[in-house]
């Protein structure tokens, strides 16, 4: 039974679809831990109320130290970390011991409004601003970069011109609710393969 450790910083929306896809069996996997970065995480509720355990290590109270704390509390206990609306970046020593097993899901299409401070409504934002007429999400592992590891699957949804940000934000939260229990579904089954950064989804 694949064991993952998803690590949040807010509502919760995507852990919460991870949650229901195990409750109906759809997925096969064991959510060990929820972990957040910050205090008011709605999405500890969540986990508290299907009786996951929680951790929250404040990113302003453990600045550098965040890492190698998550690390400390998963390492050999879980076989991948999910991120799942994690604005932290992880760095040292979690991405050598788990490497090729974090991955996470980003509310565009990478390679575009993706990076250093393009999360949240910013980047349906980016997305209104450039005109562009399809967005959608992508979950993708996560290498020492941001929002640049090799892409699992995308999810495409259409972008009408009285779309406001928002109004997109919806429409591709959709799609992530769908994306990343499907993402994880084919690494539980083994079927995703990862060959010179490309992925190759095994039928
Ligand atoms: C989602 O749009 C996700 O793609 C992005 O942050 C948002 C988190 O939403 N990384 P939630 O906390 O899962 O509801």
């Amino acid at each position: 039974m694949l064991k993952i450790a998803v690590l949040i910083s807010g509502s919760g929306s995507n852990l919460q679809s991870i949650i229901d896809a195990v409750n109906s069996k759809e997925l096969q996997c064991e959510i060990s831990f929820v972990i957040s970065d910050k205090n008011n995480a709605f999405g500890i509720e969540r986990a508290e109320k299907n009786g996951i355990k929680t951790y929250i290590f404040d990113k302003k109270e453990y600045k550098e130290k965040l890492s190698d704390t998550i690390l400390s509390v998963i390492e050999n206990k879980v076989d991948f970390i999910v991120l799942a609306g994690f604005l932290s970046i992880l760095r040292g020593d979690i991405l050598k011991k788990f490497e090729g097993r974090i991955i996470n899901i980003h509310p565009s299409l990478i390679p575009s409004f993706c990076g250093n401070g393009m999360y949240g409504i910013k980047v349906h934002e980016a997305a209104i601003e450039s005109g562009v007429k399809v967005s959608g999400c992508t979950v993708h592992f996560v290498d020492e970069g941001t929002d640049s590891g090799p892409i699992i699957l995308q999810r495409t949804v259409p972008v009408y011109y009285e779309d406001t940000a928002e109004m997109l934000q919806k429409r591709v939260l959709i799609e992530e609710h769908i994306a990343l229990p499907t993402a994880l579904k084919l690494i539980s089954e083994h079927k995703v393969e990862l060959n010179n950064n490309k992925v190759k989804i095994l039928k």
